[in-house]
């Protein structure tokens, strides 16, 4: 698949700062802002082109452990009360970390996600001093603490100096000094109203070169299934949901005789399909009982966020359309476009029945799963109804037959 990786990271991005709102107060485009901070830094201190884009690839993606360590720590009773304990941190960094080791990037920055919330003292996680924590490990933990401490969302002067007085004050202890000289040596205000509310889009846009690579049919299939990791955790009852669906519509792209490469286009949208769903609050998610109309209405929302969210990457046009009509019906009564029969095509008709059996087929907190004839017999049920397409729900029928 030909991408631009860090256009695709910063979409994702845009999600998982919803994750870091929820557990750690973080606003909007927090994680887009850490990028450009650790950056401008790492800019300063004479990072080239290759590194400020590992750097920022790592900046956006440093809490995507966010949605399985927050579901772990609900689990087991823990009150995420914005104020994380050191173990608790420990958890997201060491999983962070596992998830990310599928990306391209990866190997040219190890341990920087383990340890983005080192501090020069050694008063970090992991006890780690500044000569033992990677530099870009450190950067990233320079712009995580200041925007988490003063959201620069929104610019005035006054925070401006808040921001530099912040950094000051924890030059040798919070940062290393080399890492506090440099910023603010480049921070100024006008570069701190450049990342104001959407201004941080463009901003990173124009200070980073747009590489777009072509990412073979096996290397795309493991980054689609972290991603399909880190928006499953979201919640407990569809922890296996979009790498069932990545797994199922692949498989369905054999059977239909597609090439490799079509083949992992329709994994890739099986896996992040419900993305939306990482902006849609946990509590809605995980609750056992009968939603509200409200909270319905709420969880409607992830399939319109999901295509706001890929329709940010360029190149992604068509999948964007398979991805975010999966609740849409042939008889124009699905959501969020109300798209009809005539509008919809057979890949977007396709993720709309797999997304049902794959539902279905799945335990979740009011029903057992489905045995594949239950569910066969809904999908007809619906197809005779004008939902969804009969011709597919029968290739379904034939290709996991025997799975049942
Ligand atoms: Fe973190
Ligand atoms: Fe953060
Ligand atoms: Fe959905
Ligand atoms: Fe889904």
């Amino acid at each position: 698949m030909k991408l631009c990786m860090n256009d695709v990271l910063y979409a994702i991005s845009d999600a998982l700062d919803c994750v870091e709102h929820e557990y750690l107060g973080a606003t909007t485009y927090h994680a887009r802002r850490v990028a450009f901070l650790s950056a401008i830094t790492g800019k300063a201190l004479g990072l080239d082109d290759r590194s400020l884009l590992n750097l920022t690839a790592c900046a956006v993606l440093h809490d995507n452990a966010l949605t399985e360590y927050g579901l772990s720590e609900l689990r087991h009773g823990v009150d995420l009360d914005k104020s994380p304990k050191l173990f608790q941190l420990r958890d997201h960094c060491e999983i962070g970390e596992r998830n990310v080791q599928a990306m391209p990037f990866y190997q040219s920055c190890p341990d920087v996600i383990l340890y983005h919330h080192e501090q020069a003292d050694g008063n970090g996680p992991f006890h780690k001093k500044t000569a033992d924590t990677p530099l870009l490990a450190r950067l990233i933990h320079l712009g995580d603490a200041i925007d988490i401490n003063i959201s620069m969302h929104d610019f005035s002067e006054d925070k401006y100096r808040k921001v530099t007085d912040f950094v000051s004050s924890g030059r040798g202890s919070f940062f290393d000094e080399e890492i506090t000289d440099a910023f603010l040596s480049c921070f100024t205000s006008e570069a701190m109203q450049s990342i104001s509310g959407d201004e941080v889009r463009r901003t990173l846009h124009d200070m980073l070169p747009v590489i777009v690579n072509d990412y073979p049919p096996q290397q795309m299939t493991r980054i689609s299934a972290m991603f399909a990791h880190i928006i499953d955790f979201k919640s407990e009852f569809t922890s296996h949901h979009s790498t069932g669906i990545a797994l199922k519509a692949a498989e369905l792209g054999r059977y239909y005789g597609y090439n490799e490469e079509m083949q992992s286009q329709m994994y890739f949208t099986g896996a992040v399909h419900d993305i939306g769903k990482l902006s849609i609050p946990a509590a809605i998610l995980e609750k056992p009982e009968k939603l509200t109309h409200e909270e319905f209405t709420i969880i409607q929302q992830h399939a319109l966020i999901t295509y706001e969210i890929l329709r940010q990457v360029t190149g992604l046009e068509e999948i964007t359309d398979w991805a975010s009509f999966h609740h849409e019906k042939l008889d124009g009564t699905g959501y969020p476009f109300h798209k009809t029969a005539a509008e919809l095509n057979h890949m977007e008709r396709l993720f709309a029945c797999l997304d049902i059996y794959q539902a279905l087929t799945e335990n979740r907190p009011y029903k057992k799963a489905f045995s594949h004839a239950e569910a066969l017999r809904i999908l007809y049920e619906n197809a005779a109804d004008g939902k969804l397409d009969a011709n597919i729900v029968t290739d379904i029928d034939i290709c996991f037959r025997h799975e049942a």
